[in-house]
């Protein structure tokens, strides 16, 4: 079987389902409260896809070169029995590693049951230790700890655990070194990620990034790192070992070294349409095809030609003009 390319000879591998556009947190910089208000209108049932149906889309993403699924939101636990979704993923012939993108609020209670489907691996959002900071980013006063007891829990369940830290100028710099020390000392890899301009109300400007570059000097000052090996093809993430120890750290570097030349990444948003790029303006509706009377071919065929068109490359493009003037996505739709 021949690989489908996009149009700058990028392969499909990779597919990010958002299950649901509802999350108990109201980021600053995803979901602030003053837009996603007691009156914000969500999704009802019917227009999310159905479990039934993500298992027959993620089958033909599966064909078509898909070897890895993250499951995304809003947050991802807020969708009932999501276990029993992990579970029919995890049996489809050709996907080798499922992963969960969570802010970890609901994982005390889900932990075990997720393991029991066959999920290894969680990325954990975690932008400050400090109560008060944390309560204020994630607008909902929720505390550290209840994270940090989770992390712990499914740590001892022995999931692989990544957590992500979105920095912010002005904000959690000032949390940059307390976060590396404390999970260097646990062996999970924290992940710094410069602040994106995703959606359309997070107020972002290119001087509200912390690059790459200030967080890896200050990481320098403290401690010894040398470079580690990427873990996949076009890794999100540069990482680095603490030497002497197994631990690392790593960085997301949209905005001061983009990656997208080696961009594999898919979309699947709650409302059930096909992105091929996180900043993308439109979408490609497969709820409406996965609905009508369409053959798995029918919709494998559409979803190449899809892919086949794909140009996409925001981040290598972004100036202050895209940031005004492209309307794009909303993060809870598309998960990140
Ligand atoms: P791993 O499989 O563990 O490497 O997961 P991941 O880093 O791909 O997924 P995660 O959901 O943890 O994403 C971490 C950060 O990377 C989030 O802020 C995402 O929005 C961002 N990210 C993931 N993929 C892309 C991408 O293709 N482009 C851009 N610009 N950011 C991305
Ligand atoms: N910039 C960078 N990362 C973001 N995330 C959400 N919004 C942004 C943003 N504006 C991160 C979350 C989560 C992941 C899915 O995306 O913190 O870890
Ligand atoms: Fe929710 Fe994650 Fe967005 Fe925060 S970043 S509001 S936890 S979806
Ligand atoms: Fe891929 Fe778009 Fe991110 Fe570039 S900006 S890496 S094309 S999702």
């Amino acid at each position: 079987m021949n690989a489908i390319v996009d149009q700058l000879g990028r392969p499909i591998r990779d597919l990010r389902i958002s299950v649901t556009d509802r999350c108990n947190f109201r980021c600053t910089y995803c979901m602030p409260k003053e837009v996603f208000g007691d009156d914000f209108v969500f999704l009802a049932k019917n227009e999310l896809l159905s479990f039934e149906e993500l298992e027959r889309l993620a089958r033909i993403f599966a064909q078509l070169g898909v070897k890895k699924l993250r499951l995304t939101g809003g947050e991802p636990l807020m969708r009932r029995n999501l276990p029993e979704l992990i579970q029919k993923l995890h049996d489809i012939e050709g996907i080798e590693d499922i992963g969960l993108t969570t802010n970890a609020v609901l994982l005390g209670q889900y932990a075990q049951p997720l393991y029991d489907a066959g999920l290894r691996r969680l990325n954990i959002s975690l932008d400050a230790l400090d109560p008060e900071l944390f309560g204020q980013i994630n607008g909902r006063g929720i505390s550290p700890e209840l994270v940090l007891k989770n992390i712990q829990k499914a740590q001892d369940i022995d999931f692989t655990i990544k957590v992500n830290m979105v920095v912010q100028k002005g904000i959690n710099e000032s949390e940059i070194l307390p976060m590396a020390t404390y999970f260097k000392e646990r062996g999970i890899t924290l992940r710094y990620i410069e602040f994106m301009d995703v959606g359309n109300d997070n107020g972002w400007s290119f001087k509200k990034v912390v690059t790459k570059k200030e967080i890896y000097d200050m990481l320098a000052a403290e401690f010894d790192m040398e470079p580690a090996e990427e873990d996949y093809y076009g890794e999100v993430a540069k990482r680095y070992r603490y030497v002497g120890t197994d631990a690392q750290v790593g960085f997301i570097t949209s905005v001061s070294e983009s990656f997208c030349s080696t961009c594999t990444r898919s979309r699947l948003s709650s409302e059930g349409k096909l992105y091929t790029c996180l900043f993308a303006s439109e979408g490609f509706d497969l709820r409406e095809l996965i609905r009508s009377d369409k053959t798995d071919e029918e919709l494998y065929e559409v979803i190449a030609n899809v892919w086949r068109g794909r140009k996409d490359r925001y981040s290598d493009e972004r100036t202050e003009q895209t940031v005004k003037n492209r309307k794009k996505i909303n993060m809870n739709y598309i998960g990140g």
